[in-house]
């Protein structure tokens, strides 16, 4: 088992350059399926989530060739040899269940492992289910596995129908989530459906929008718009198919962000290269509320965490635009150490304050106030310890603790940190962290 070791007190400083999303690459990968042609994705970030779904995709007749010199990818799949995705790949990452749109799109027929929960919260896939269907798939779920048929449409063909598809899961604390995840997947399905395909509440993440560059260069016919009552809209124009392209994926505001933390509570200076700052907004907000100085010039985030007092900051976590999700355990370390206190709220998914126990083991003064809202202290320092990472953002939020920690942090389960982060220790050790991997044997 894979571990980090860190001992804290050093300022971070340099330069780190961000690579490609993971949250996009893993909707690029599958929507490569809708062609026969090849498509060519470059900034492909070397995650160990990718390698799962290049696995999974060549079990469905694709054939790649990723240069992980110029992290370029070359996919072709001139015929879906194979409409099942199994369990034993699923299981191991659930946006797997992105292949379904697809295969439903393009082989008309599918049969997908149904994800399970995880750590973060129970994750239903209803909303992907009900788009299928509102497509006229036929869904069953049979023996853990989906298994879904394209209907025979006004042709005679069988293939999937354009229809109206609500992306909305729940409304809580007076706000409209929505799935970023279903609206990939009836993007994915409705591209190549007979007709026309209106997604009404549809996520506004910029992953969404990457996907849908890139599907338009492949000549889907895929735009976005606001109805009368300001509700935000996919508009899709069915086709009968898709041709190849090339696409580069866009910069990880998550990435950029975690290390705009980095900067900040070490007290250091790290310029951050090759990002997209325009997609960062609240979560900057955010950081310039909680008086960290930072210069903003688009591609390239300047952090200057010396210049820094942290204060305390409230954040509600939204769908986008609003505040991230995956950087709420990021921002709430840096508010561990700020002054004075800090309250959280993080209605999307119901376990994502899981983290809250390991800050308290290395001193952190969190006190949970229900399972969605937590109240911070800010203390002088926080103490080394043994500590667990539960998922990708919580791990790499222990690490960030441990950079200012005194004494020696180490995060057990760091495995979660690579499938989301491109060489995170080894960058930390270039920016001057005393960081490193060490290996212990699994306990039987
Ligand atoms: N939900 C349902 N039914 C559905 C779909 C979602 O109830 O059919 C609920 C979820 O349980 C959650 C909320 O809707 O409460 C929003 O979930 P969403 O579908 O938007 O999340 P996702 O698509 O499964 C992606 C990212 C997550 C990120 C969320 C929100 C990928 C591979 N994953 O998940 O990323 O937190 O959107 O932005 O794109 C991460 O990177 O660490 C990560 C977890």
């Amino acid at each position: 088992m894979e571990k980090i070791i860190i001992h804290g007190g050093k300022k971070l400083k340099g330069k780190v350059s961000i690579s490609g999303a993971k949250n996009s690459i893993l909707e690029l990968i599958p929507a490569a399926l809708l062609t026969k042609e090849e498509v060519v994705l470059t900034n492909v970030p070397n995650l160990k989530d990718v390698k799962t779904f290049v696995q999974l995709i060549s079990e469905l007749g694709a054939q790649i060739d990723w240069d992980l010199e110029s992290n370029t990818m070359r996919i072709k799949t001139p015929e879906i040899t194979n409409t099942k995705a199994s369990y034993d790949i699923v299981k191991t990452m659930r946006a797997s269940v992105y292949v379904l749109g697809p295969l439903l799109g393009r082989a008309r027929s599918a049969k997908v492992s149904f994800p399970g929960g995880c750590v973060i919260g129970s994750r239903p896939i209803d909303v992907h289910l009900r788009a299928m269907e509102a497509l006229g798939a036929d869904i069953q779920i049979k023996h853990g596995y989906i298994i879904g048929n394209a209907p025979i449409d006004s042709n005679g063909e069988k293939r999937l129908i354009g229809s109206t598809i609500d992306g909305k899961v729940r409304e809580q604390d007076g706000i409209v989530i929505t799935t970023h995840g279903g609206t990939v997947n009836a993007i994915m399905a409705a591209v190549l459906a007979n007709g026309k395909t209106v997604i009404k509440n549809a996520s506004l993440e910029p992953e969404v929008d990457d996907l849908m560059g890139m599907l338009n260069k492949m000549g889907a016919k895929i735009k976005r718009d606001i109805n009368k009552k300001g509700v935000p809209l996919i508009i899709i124009e069915g086709v009968k198919e898709l041709h190849g392209c090339e696409h580069s994926v866009m910069p990880d505001r998550l990435e950029a962000g975690t290390y705009a933390i980095a900067a900040a509570i070490t007290k250091g200076k790290i310029r951050i290269q090759n990002t997209d700052t325009s997609k960062m907004g609240v979560f900057l907000d955010k950081l310039k509320d909680a008086g960290i100085v930072f210069e903003d010039k688009g591609s390239e985030l300047i952090v200057d965490g010396s210049k820094s007092y942290a204060k305390g900051t409230n954040i509600k976590v939204e769908p986008y635009p609003g505040f991230p999700t995956d950087m709420q355990s990021q921002f709430m370390t840096l508010m561990t150490v700020a002054e004075g206190q800090s309250k959280i709220e993080e209605p999307i998914f119901e376990n994502r304050l899981m983290y809250v126990s390991e800050f308290q083991r290395m001193g952190a003064k969190i006190k949970i106030v229900d399972k969605n809202r937590a109240t911070f202290k800010g203390v002088d320092k926080l103490t080394a310890a043994d500590v667990m990472a539960s998922d990708l953002r919580a791990g790499a939020s222990l690490v960030l603790a441990g950079l200012v920690a005194e004494g020696e942090t180490i995060v057990h389960r760091s495995y979660h940190i690579s499938r989301g982060y491109v060489g995170f220790v080894d960058n930390l050790k270039k920016l001057g962290a005393d960081i490193k991997y060490s290996y212990e044997k699994p306990c039987l």
